[in-house]
């Protein structure tokens, strides 16, 4: 791939010596930022929101909110208020002790915000759940996790299956006109009426705070056990690789039931007392940059779905919109293709920044932080505190351009807990020498820069070639007849594999053999011969997460005739 450095964008950098930094930083130097290491009192949701409200910052905006029916806003002081509120009616209502699994099962709204905010200041363990969650991905969750306590909308309560969740004691709902029983209550109306000072419960660094439900290769959803230690990284992240700095106007278009929606969407932005701009409901290319506008939003985080989504909108819709206040754009979650780099330097005249990290990992890892050059289509460099390395698989650390596996030097704060209920599945993580196998296959160049190739099971090997499908997809996303492609390997007796690309085509264009032809040369003669799709199949739209990802798993299941597995984080 060519090696392209694009420049800096100027800004007020932090990390302006990575090198040094690199050198010499240890994460207990950020200790000293919080409330907790003078008064030995540890509570995440104090030192995100009560902090600066008793601050210089009470009257900052600490929420924007926006959906299609409404638009409000929040201090840092009452948020504080109404965090408190929410936390003593889960604390009364839901009988809570430290430890307890709160669920929180809602869209978007700023009610979502008090009830997890609450919930972490009664020292309990918020688990956030997808509002696309169906029957019997909710019924997983809540059985594994043993919640007690519940709190979602009117609309969402008939995906629970009550009757079938012993350990669920406490239901709040919601919403208008809602019944209340000896074990169900109207949510804003207790909030409404509870004091708005609290006792927080004061908990060790290593207390739970968060419990994300995520998919692995296998299809089980498992839990990945988040503490509030993670606040150390989160803050410092914030500052390094988001940059926020006072004034910015931050916006994370993640959701909450996605650990995005939460390390970036409520504590990176929070711990650091910046204003964070939420945006509720469906995707609309117009509403996004809209809320840019609007706001006068400066940072912004989102994934390559979506820039992808905005991309296939047109760069017309683009100049309808004055998005001059942005200063900072990032991406994770999956491959940030240098073609939508390209296009970010067009419209928006900044670069994209990817990151790379995981659920499990807690918070970004490996990043294109703002003082850095960017080669577009790597992930970046490890921030400091952070060693990475690339491992084969006896934990052998590999010299740079060799393709193996990602792995990380266990030790940074952020870092999962514990994998609920299965603690033999969180040590099956670690490999001898402290390693963290992160399950992505990538190399390092020469130059400590990260490339992405795919997850470690889907890496294709044709004719004794390895090839990394996220190459090959990106390639073909490049061809003006590609909205989306999804490569996978495809058993062959005499290749081993050979390469097999699901497309979507753009509007306007139709499926034929000559198009198929031409795609195929379009990829052997932009990357390689051998990577170049033997098979195309030309489908409406590809299997997708909640979060962007191609599930090259249905992909494959569709080929092989197999059953698809889980399919609760499927975004239809
Ligand atoms: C992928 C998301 C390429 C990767 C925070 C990882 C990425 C998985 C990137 C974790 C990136 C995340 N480039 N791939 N910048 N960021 N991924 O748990 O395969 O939803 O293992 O966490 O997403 O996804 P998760």
């Amino acid at each position: 791939m060519k090696m392209e450095a694009l420049p800096s964008v100027k800004g007020d950098y932090n990390l302006g010596d990575y090198e040094n930094t690199y050198k010499h930083f240890d994460w207990s130097e950020v200790e000293k930022e919080f409330t907790w290491s003078k008064t030995g009192k540890v509570n995440l949701a104090y030192e995100a929101i009560d902090r600066h409200a008793e601050s210089f910052r009470k009257n900052k905006v600490a929420l924007y909110y926006k959906d299609e029916n409404r638009a409000e806003k929040y201090t840092f002081k009452e948020l504080k208020e109404w965090s408190n509120k929410a936390a003593n009616v889960i604390k009364e209502y839901g009988n809570i002790e430290k430890g307890d699994r709160v669920f929180i099962f809602m869209p978007r709204s700023p009610e979502l915000y008090f009830a997890v905010l609450g919930a972490i200041k009664t020292g309990a363990i918020v688990g956030p759940l997808f509002e696309a969650f169906m029957e019997g991905a909710v019924r997983d969750r809540l059985t594994d996790s043993g919640a007690k306590v519940l709190i979602t909308t009117q609309a969402l309560i008939s995906r629970v299956p009550v009757d079938e969740l012993p350990d669920l004691k406490h239901i709040f709902l919601v919403g208008e006109n809602i019944e209340e029983t000896e074990t169900q209550y109207d949510f804003m109306k207790k909030v409404a009426e509870a004091d708005k000072n609290c006792s927080i419960e004061w908990v060790d660094r290593n207390d739970g705070a968060i419990l994300h439900y995520t998919s692995g290769s296998t299809g089980n959803p498992k839990g990945v056990l988040h503490v509030h230690n993670a606040m150390i990284q989160h803050y410092q992240t914030a500052k390094w690789v988001l940059d926020l700095q006072e004034e910015d106007v931050y916006w994370c278009t993640a959701d909450p039931g996605w650990v995005t929606g939460t390390s970036y969407g409520i504590f990176g932005p929070w711990l650091t007392g910046t204003s964070n701009v939420v945006v509720g409901g469906r995707f609309k290319p117009e509403f996004w940059y809209k809320t840019i506008e609007d706001y006068g939003v400066t940072v912004w985080y989102s994934a390559p779905t979506a820039f992808r989504m905005l991309m296939g909108a047109g760069d017309e819709a683009v100049k309808q919109y004055d998005l001059r206040s942005l200063r900072h754009v990032l991406s994770v979650g999956e491959p940030l293709n240098p073609e939508v780099v390209r296009w970010g330097m067009k419209v928006f005249n900044r670069r994209i920044h990817d990151t790379w990290w995981m659920t499990e990992t807690g918070a970004q890892l490996i990043c294109n932080y703002p003082s850095m050059l960017i080669k577009p289509g790597s992930m970046g460099k490890p921030i400091p505190g952070v060693e990475a390395a690339i491992i084969d698989d006896q934990g052998n650390v590999l010299p740079p351009n060799r393709m193996g596996n990602l792995a990380i030097k266990k030790g940074w704060p952020a870092m999962m807990h514990t994998i609920w209920n299965n603690e033999q599945k969180y040590e099956s993580y670690f490999m001898p020498g402290d390693w963290y196998v992160s399950g992505d296959s990538a190399y390092m160049d020469e130059e400590g820069y990260f490339w992405f190739q795919g997850r470690v099971d889907d890496v294709i090997m044709t004719s004794g070639e390895r090839v990394g499908p996220f190459e090959v997809e990106s390639k073909l996303v490049e061809h003006p007849a590609i909205a989306e492609a999804g490569v996978i390997g495809k058993p062959d007796p005499v290749r081993g594999e050979i390469i097999k690309a699901f497309i979507a085509l753009r509007d306007g264009y139709e499926p034929t053999q000559e198009l198929i032809e031409e795609i195929r040369t379009f990829v052997k003669q932009g990357l390689a011969a051998h990577a170049a799709p033997r098979e195309i199949e030309f489908r409406e739209k590809l299997p997708k997460t909640r979060s962007g990802k191609i599930m090259r798993r249905v992909l494959k299941a569709w080929e092989l005739n197999l059953p698809t597995g889980d399919l609760s984080s499927m975004e239809d």
